[in-house]
């Protein structure tokens, strides 16, 4: 065999391989600081470590909490989750003038997907695969965010994850590598800019690492996995997001080889640090230093100790730091230089933002006024909000509706604004936003009507409802009978019936793992009786997640899944019922066909026995199942158009690359149909003979493109030994010579193939 051609690290697995990060060497920020820390005590450096949260989200009151003594007595760095700008100047200016040093505050804050107005959840974003448009989300909620007062978000959340039971895959972009690390950068982007602008806040990724795979998609569960695994299939979007310069990161509440990632040194000091150049802020998830006692490793001294000799720098509600590490110091467990080392970091990050020059940068309470909610958001919110929606099935062109006659509404989304912003709208004015009902009927206007009734509640059993739907307020208290007798009078007078249903806004997020993740009974039962009709029956699927939908997907016409769409969410889904836009979102995680199947990912190894694809079904001693297909429901990259692409004639520039050369691999696409329409074309890689297995397929490059009806466009993808490379079993990046091919199309399984050689 040729020898591997070794490549840059991408992840950077020699600690010369990677350049520092921006920020170091800033000479007059080192001597500004250094400066400012030989002034400082003990204390008001562990003062600078302790991070605790405003509680103002919950009671409204900020200032005359144990914040605003803390602030004043110079026992924190920063504080989170307060909203509006007088409130945080006011604590701003405690900090500044009643603390002997005047260090002004990080202020944080879970903007997640917008501040007030609240773009569609990361998932759903990440279906859109428009980098630009999630670029701008991130540049309007950084707007929003810094207009009240906050100048650091815990966002972007970059976990991969292929675990649909784990309702945290609402806060990611679904299962892949690469997509996931384009967007991680464009998420940092967007919330960072270069800083100089009072517009620009910090942003953190988060939670490093490998968060998203908890066994049995438990949240907080046990997560294990192979090195092999980690760099090649996890560890890339937080790579990325320090790449384009993020400047804080969130470590995870999840152990990493039996050490809870917060005190975890080789993958806070040695991977992130060391080899990948990560010269900003680590701050720990929330509580999880003291979490380390349940984990069974160290009591809050200890663990606190331990979690700063790992690198961490920053305390997140554990309050450890700022009681323990005076103790820890004189017992020699940890030393001055690591205590400094992590000061110096938060100093830096408020360094980078401004706050020394001007403490009141982000204090301007004139643009709470001006910059949130705005016209010019919420158009950009309701554009981007109709990319993220993936039509999977479109039976007999039931889509678009036309914009007439008697639409009967039903379902628990129907008339539920609330419910639209899904998971981590802490910010959300619910007062402001439109519910699906109003979307529609603003839409229809004269031309037609809006035949509303609930139908279902999100579950009958009321105890399961309280739970996901915010305080269990929107839940209607007569029994399913009474609800699916109204639906079914309600829809015999309508042309067509649109059906929202779904996942309430906290089925999805932290703490709402899921076994089940069908359509709950209740909701079946409302579809059923839409169906037994005989009308034309839309469905809108409402999830955080992907979720189960084989039943619904065998009986239903049509079928759009909607995530959970935001403040704009309404006029959004409006604008793609009725065709005003064609819908264009991808899956970016599988849909599984069933429970059993999870986890189900398209990038998987063939295994020893792969099944025979030709052969439909059960055989033994093959890699597959006596009960199920191994095939999804829907595989990822997939969504339909309300028009038609053809993809052909796959062809290569030539049949092989050298080390240091490319090729390019060509695919002609056609708008077959009668519609204009964006599709995203999508290039995979398969490596067939490799020092280890490789996946059946990998993304390496896509792109979105807009045709119009019976237009082509030739879309090319340059083949680069640097996307044939992996890590091989020595963790080092490596393309090693041999048979490739290169696929092509409008998903990961309907593909074009074609075959090429590294020499
Ligand atoms: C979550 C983080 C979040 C933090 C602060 C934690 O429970 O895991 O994602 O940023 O709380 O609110």
């Amino acid at each position: 065999m040729k020898k591997s051609i070794i490549m840059a690290a991408a992840l950077c697995i020699t600690a010369t391989a990677c350049q520092k990060n921006s920020g170091s060497g800033d000479a007059e920020m080192d001597a500004f600081i250094s400066e400012l820390m030989s002034k400082m005590t003990l204390e008001e450096k562990l003062g600078q470590l302790n991070l605790v949260a405003g509680g103002d989200i919950t009671t409204g009151d900020a200032l005359n909490s144990p914040i605003g003594a803390a602030v004043a007595n110079g026992s924190l760095g920063g504080t989170f989750n307060i909203k509006g700008a007088e409130k945080i100047r006011e604590l701003q200016q405690l900090a500044v003038d009643s603390t002997r040093l005047g260090i002004p505050l990080l202020i944080g804050m879970d903007v997640i997907h917008g501040y007030e107005t609240i773009f569609p959840i990361p998932l759903a974003l990440s279906c859109s695969w428009d980098m630009d448009a999630i670029e701008t989300s991130a540049r309007i909620a950084a707007k929003e965010a810094s207009a009240a007062g906050i100048n650091w978000t815990f966002s972007p959340m970059v976990d991969i994850s292929r675990e649909p039971r784990w309702g945290r895959m609402a806060e990611g972009s679904g299962e892949d590598p690469y997509l996931g690390s384009q967007i991680a950068g464009a998420m940092v982007r967007g919330y960072q800019g270069d800083l100089t602008s009072p517009e620009n806040i910090l942003a953190c990724v988060k939670h490093f690492a490998f968060y998203g795979a908890p066994d049995g998609g438990r949240d907080y569960n046990t997560v294990d996995m192979s090195r092999n695994r980690m760099y090649n299939e996890y560890f890339a979007p937080y790579k990325a997001a320090v790449d384009a310069g993020a400047a804080t990161v969130m470590t995870s509440f999840n152990t990493v080889d039996g050490i809870p990632a917060t005190a975890n040194k080789w993958l806070v000091t040695d991977v992130l640090r060391d080899r990948w150049g990560f010269d900003g802020l680590v701050v720990t998830d929330y509580g999880s230093i003291a979490e380390m006692e349940p984990h069974g490793v160290a009591k809050l001294a200890d663990a606190s100790a331990m979690a700063l000799n790992a690198g961490t720098d920053m305390d997140m509600c554990s309050f450890g730091f700022i009681n323990t590490l005076k103790q820890s110091l004189e017992e020699g467990k940890v030393t001055q230089k690591a205590i400094d080392e992590a000061v110096r970091r938060v100093l830096e990050a408020k360094y980078r933002l401004g706050l020394f020059d001007d403490p009141y940068k982000y204090s301007d309470t004139s643009l709470e006024k001006t910059n949130i909610y705005t016209p010019e958001n919420r158009a950009e919110a309701r554009r981007i909000a109709a990319e993220t929606f993936v039509l999977l099935k479109n039976d007999n062109n039931t889509l678009p509706l036309e914009r007439k006659g008697r639409i009967a509404l039903v379902g628990p989304m129907a008339d539920n604004a609330l419910n639209m912003q899904g998971t981590w709208a802490v910010t959300a004015d619910h007062t402001k936003y439109k519910s699906l009902r109003q979307g529609l009927e603003d839409a229809l206007g004269s031309n037609g009507t809006v035949l509303y009734a609930k139908g279902a509640n999100f579950y009958s059993d009321p105890a399961l409802e309280a739970g996901v739907s915010p305080g269990g307020s929107t839940r209607d208290p007569r029994s399913d009978a009474e609800l699916l007798a109204e639906a079914r009078r309600v829809a015999a007078g309508a042309d067509v019936i649109v059906a929202a249903l779904g996942e309430a806004a906290e089925s999805s997020g932290e703490s709402s793992s899921r076994t089940d993740l069908t359509l709950p009974a209740n909701q079946q039962a409302l579809l059923d009786a839409m169906l037994a009709t005989g009308k034309p029956v839309v469905m809108l699927n409402f999830s955080g997640r992907p979720t189960v939908l084989t039943a619904e997907a065998a009986k239903v016409p049509a079928l759009m899944n909607v995530w959970s769409p935001g403040s704009e969410g309404a006029d959004a889904i409006a604008d793609v019922l009725f065709g005003d836009v064609n819908p264009s979102g991808r899956l970016t995680a599988t849909l599984p066909a069933n429970m059993g199947q999870i986890p189900i990912y398209y990038n998987h190894l063939n295994t020893g026995r792969p099944e025979d694809p030709a052969n439909p079904n059960f055989q033994r001693y093959r890699s597959n199942y006596i009960d199920s297909p191994n095939e999804p429901l829907y595989p990822f990259g997939y969504g339909l158009s309300y028009t038609d692409f053809d993809y052909s004639n796959l062809r290569l520039s030539a049949p092989s690359l050298n080390a240091d050369g490319s090729i390019d691999a060509t695919v002609t696409v056609r708008n077959t149909g009668s519609r204009k329409g964006t599709e995203t074309v999508q290039f995979y890689i398969r490596d067939h003979f490799a020092s280890i297995s490789r996946p059946v397929k990998e993304l390496k490059h896509f792109e979105r493109i807009t045709l119009e009806p019976g237009e082509s466009a030739d879309v090319t993808f340059t083949i680069t030994p640097e996307a044939l490379s992996f890590y091989n079993s020595n963790l080092e990046f490596v393309a090693e010579p041999g048979d490739f091919s290169v696929m092509a199309g409008p998903d990961s399984e309907r593909v074009l193939s074609a075959d090429f050689a590294l020499k």
